[in-house]
């Protein structure tokens, strides 16, 4: 067998171990209950960071695996008052947090309310770090300059990709190639990280459209790119391949190539095994700067302590349990001693790298006897490396495909609960 064999081999295994543990860590409680309730570590706001999730979008993509609504502005507006209350449930808890991810949707979409709910959130912690997703049809002189004004660090904003054709093929509607060029440009600068998300193995996109995008985010000096592989969800033919076929892994790794190739030509560095930064810059992965975090929304989850959280989809059914003064929590689970360990695994790996250090303070044990198995497995195939000067478990470049397929499977394995949560409303 050769090398190449071997890691893609070991790269299928890894992977089918991922989707399996992906599903069973779903495997949810529907009975949500006052004992499950959530706890804060009284007075520290650096333990947990805080996911705001705002589900409307002004047109919807067809292949968008998020929850997400089109804009209607009654809703939105009633929205933005019921994730106060929410927040405010968490603190009545306990809970504190300095960092912020605004995700969706299309968090910019009525910017009167989001600039209201930072205010609401500097008036009720310290916050150190705000991110915020959005697409380029948002970006105007104006929209920059009051996010910077309000605190925000880091602007996503959505691209997939500056081929015309390809976004039509999409249903991408938020605006042309062109469009996206022009804004991320009027956005460079003015944040300490912008980020231009793009998705790649979309069923009708080629390698060498592929190898256009990334020379032309490159040209115009952006900060960072993060690039998504395709997600439908497994257990099912997903409503994504019903309108566009089948999405072939096979020629995934290809798409990949480009990635690290380029990339790490072009002085980017892995911030994850998707988000390629130049400098330090922030990055968006909330599960990786931090072991745990609250999601708050109709459509987000939160970890905690090994429990995992999900919030209800459904707009009515936010509304009702907020105005019930309830936590919005339809489903949780607490994670066994071994899924938590391997999820914790599968998150650092991801950000590249596993502190046995940290580790030590989460588990209180060693994390190469702990995990002695899964790293075992990644040594001999040469996936990760004991870095001798600062201890770390580092990810190779050899294993950097393996890592960003097994991630792709476990949001893929998040992705079937989201469809049939959305389907049924829960
Ligand atoms: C959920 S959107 C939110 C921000 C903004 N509305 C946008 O369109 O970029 C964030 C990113 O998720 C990625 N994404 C959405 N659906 C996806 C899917 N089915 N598979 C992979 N990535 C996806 C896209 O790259 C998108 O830019
Ligand atoms: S990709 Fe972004 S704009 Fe498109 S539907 Fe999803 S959240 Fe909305």
């Amino acid at each position: 067998m050769t090398d190449n064999t071997f890691s893609t081999s070991a790269a299928r295994f890894a992977c089918w171990v991922t989707r399996r543990e992906g599903r069973k860590f779903l495997q949810l409680n529907p009975q949500f209950s006052e004992p499950a309730v959530p706890q804060a570590k009284v007075g520290r706001d650096d333990w947990a960071s805080l996911y705001i999730h705002i589900p409307f979008c002004r047109t919807l993509c067809p292949f968008c695996c998020f929850n997400r609504y089109l804009l209607d502005e009654a809703k939105a507006r009633h929205y933005f008052i019921n994730l106060r209350k929410e927040v405010e449930f968490y603190i009545q808890r306990g809970f504190r947090f300095s960092d912020f991810y605004f995700g969706g949707g299309t968090p910019t979409v009525l910017m009167d309310e989001l600039l209201g709910f930072i205010d609401f959130l500097k008036k009720n912690f310290n916050v150190r770090q705000i991110s915020m997703e959005t697409t380029h049809r948002e970006i105007t002189p104006e929209v920059i300059a009051a996010l910077k004004k309000a605190g925000v660090n880091r602007l996503s904003i959505g691209v997939q990709s500056f081929d015309n054709d390809l976004l039509k093929a999409m249903g991408r509607l938020v605006g042309s190639g062109e469009e996206a060029k022009e804004k991320l440009k009027m956005a460079q600068g003015q944040f300490d990280t912008v980020n231009a998300d793009f998705i790649f193995n979309f069923p009708m996109q080629t390698v060498a459209q592929f190898e256009k995008d990334v020379a032309t985010f490159q040209e115009l000096g952006i900060d960072q790119a993060t690039f998504y592989p395709l997600m439908p969800s497994p257990h099912k033919k997903s409503r994504l391949e019903r309108r566009f076929g089948e999405v072939e892994t096979s020629r995934e790794k290809d798409f990949y190539e480009v990635i690290l190739r380029e990339l790490y030509r072009g002085g980017y560095k892995a911030s994850t095994a998707w988000c390629f930064s130049r400098g330090s810059r922030l990055i968006d992965e909330y599960i990786i700067d931090y072991d745990d975090y609250v999601g708050v929304g109709a459509g987000s989850v939160g970890f905690l302590n090994g429990d995992f959280y999900v919030n209800t989809f459904s707009l009515e059914k936010y509304d009702e349990l907020i105005s019930a003064g309830k936590l919005p929590i339809v489903s949780w689970r607490h994670l066994s001693e071994r899924e938590h360990l391997r999820y914790y695994m599968l998150t650092k790996l991801f950000g590249m790298s596993l502190d046995p250090q940290k580790f030590r303070q989460r588990f209180n044990e060693d994390a190469n006897h702990k995990l002695w198995w899964e790293l075992k497995f990644f040594k001999t195939f040469g996936l990760v490396k004991s870095n001798k000067d600062n201890e770390q478990i580092e990810v190779t470049p050899k294993g950097m495909y393996t890592v960003c397929v097994m991630q792709k499977e476990f949001f893929a394995a998040l992705n079937t609960l989201r469809e049939h949560y959305i389907e049924k409303q829960v």
